[in-house]
């Protein structure tokens, strides 16, 4: 339940609450967008990034905690190995039992690949599993991939790559009928048609969702399909290093059984980074919307191996994470609450934005309103604005939080709020990593010809901001691709001897530029679990 002070800023958000029904506030123009980025977004904290002394993106800046684990050591640097000794020997080899990871492994095996996945936790442990609001795709009559395409590449401050976005709009709507037939219970009208809603900078209501667990029902589906196709599902082992040959082809991957510490060696003629986000590294001290493992070691093991990064140097913090209660910080909230008819109220009961702005911009002012302006509300770890749930009951009718977002209804019942009565408290919670290893529209990394990357792992595709509901989608229609690409790759490759002589150089180039660590990476774990590997 809330404190006694912040139910005193209830009674006034309920003041105002009559007169801001019907209302839309104003949107910002862009150069009050610029304006606010530069202020108050956290991209923008220049003491919070570092440069990265060595490698393909030598000279560029990086969160420095991701900076210090590109500056950190091969776990396998003193190491012996006896590389001759093979445990896995595949076509594909598939990083990440997320989205995007099960997504190419089911098109591999589609298309007679000899394919497997190797996953440091469980298969399905990922920010797939916590997406919440939905999944874009022009689909509908009013609709088109290139009003898609427009709204998504000035969402991404017109940094997305035009031939990877134009991936994304144009195999949308196959992605959603691809997921519909593998079972997935879409969220649809009486007469079977999907219901779509708005997301922030969406020109058209084209969010598909399976009421506010989306991501958890597509993930439940792509994990039925894995298993019952027997694709191999190595659990509970990471990736530590990715293996090369003589020709500067990645050969596989060496892996680590996160319960016994053994190493092992996958051979694999093509390898898909499927690895997910990096919250878990809690840049800037940010709390996380994502799941235990998001530890950014995708980037690690593709960048060690010579893989260059892009737009490593931007952070989405999802506008809408719980303030409060403590027990549930930084969780999310999703964005359909603002799609359904929240808006965003400060301590005295005033809308200060669009509830439906971009999600950088709506991240910066929320933060705005909280500091500058000091119109936050005070919680035990910090502060917060309120998003007056109960609009959503007054426009959409009685029942409408228990049909349209349940799981929210239950979360927040769990602590004694009642969100279809009272308004909740939220705060930005690092989300998204826009940025990460880049690649070309066939999914290849552009260094190392057959090493493909699919999902959160990818920079690019969104440019500096992504809207709402692209990421499930482009784990499934990346994902697929870089499925059946690697698997009509690894036909034509033959493998050279196994080395990791490239992990040997990446040392050299650390002393040289004389950069000490005792640490090492990727971290595969957050800095806070008990056992560390
Ligand atoms: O707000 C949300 O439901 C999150 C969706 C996304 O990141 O795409």
């Amino acid at each position: 339940m809330f404190t006694p002070e912040m139910m005193e800023s209830v009674k006034r958000v309920e003041a105002t609450r009559d007169a801001r029904m019907g209302m839309e506030p104003e949107r910002m123009t862009a150069r009050e967008k610029e304006e606010l980025l530069r202020a108050f977004h956290p991209d923008y904290r220049t003491e919070a990034f570092e440069e990265i002394k060595i490698g393909p993106n030598k000279g560029e800046k990086a969160p420095a905690e991701l900076t210090h684990l590109l500056h950190s050591n091969s776990r396998l640097l003193h190491t012996e190995l006896d590389l001759e000794k093979i445990d896995y020997d595949v076509d594909v080899l598939v990083i990440g039992g997320g989205g995007a990871g099960a997504s190419a492994a089911i098109e591999a095996h589609e298309a007679g690949a000899d394919v497997m996945i190797v996953t440091k936790l469980r298969i399905g442990d990922a920010n797939t599993m916590m997406a919440e609001g939905g999944i874009q795709a022009a689909d509908k009559e009013n609709d088109s991939p290139a009003q898609h395409y427009l709204d998504a590449f000035g969402g991404g401050h017109f940094a997305a790559r035009p031939e990877l976005l134009k991936k994304l709009v144009m195999e949308a709507p196959e992605a959603i009928q691809w997921l519909n037939d593998l079972g997935v219970m879409f969220d649809k009208d009486a007469n079977g048609r999907m219901v779509t809603t708005h997301g922030g900078g969406t020109s058209r209501k084209r969010m598909h969702a399976c009421k506010d667990y989306s991501g958890a029902e597509i993930m439940r589906t792509l994990r039925d399909e894995v298993l019952n196709r027997r694709i191999p599902v190595v659990e509970f082992t990471s990736a530590v290093e990715l293996l090369k040959d003589e020709k500067h082809q990645v050969a596989g991957a060496v892996l680590l059984n996160m319960e016994t510490g053994d190493y092992l060696v996958a051979r694999a003629k093509t390898v898909v980074i499927a690895t997910g986000g990096a919250g878990r590294m809690h840049y800037q001290g940010f709390a996380t919307s994502n799941h235990y493992g998001a530890t950014a070691d995708g980037l690690v093991l593709g960048y060690r191996a010579g893989a260059p990064l892009l737009y490593q140097d931007t952070i989405q913090y999802h506008p809408t994470g719980v303030a409060y209660p403590s027990q549930i910080f930084g969780a999310l909230v999703t964005e359909k609450v603002r799609s359904l008819g929240a808006m965003l109220v400060n301590v005295d009961g005033e809308a200060f934005m669009h509830p439906l702005e971009t999600r950088d911009v709506s991240a910066a002012s929320i933060i705005r309103e909280c500091t500058a302006r000091g119109k936050g509300v005070a919680t035990p770890l910090g502060t917060g604005v309120w998003l007056d749930t109960p609009m959503i009951e007054r426009i959409g009718g009685e029942g409408t939080i228990e049909k349209r977002i349940p799981a929210m209804l239950r979360m927040y019942m769990n602590y004694g709020i009642d969100m279809r009565k009272l308004p909740i408290l939220i705060y930005p919670t690092l989300h998204y990593q826009n940025g990460g290893l880049e690649i070309g529209g066939d999914g290849f990394t552009k260094a190392i010809s057959n090493l493909l990357v699919a999902g959160e792992a990818v920079g690019g595709i969104h440019g500096r901001n992504r809207l709402m509901g692209n990421s499930l989608l482009d784990i499934i229609v990346f994902g697929r691709d870089a499925g059946k690409a690697a698997a009509a790759k690894a036909k034509e490759i033959s493998l050279g001897v196994l080395s990791l002589k490239h992990i040997q150089d990446y040392a050299e180039e650390l002393k040289n530029a004389n950069i000490m660590s005792d640490d090492v990476s990727p971290l595969l774990l957050p800095k806070y679990a008990r056992h560390q590997r």
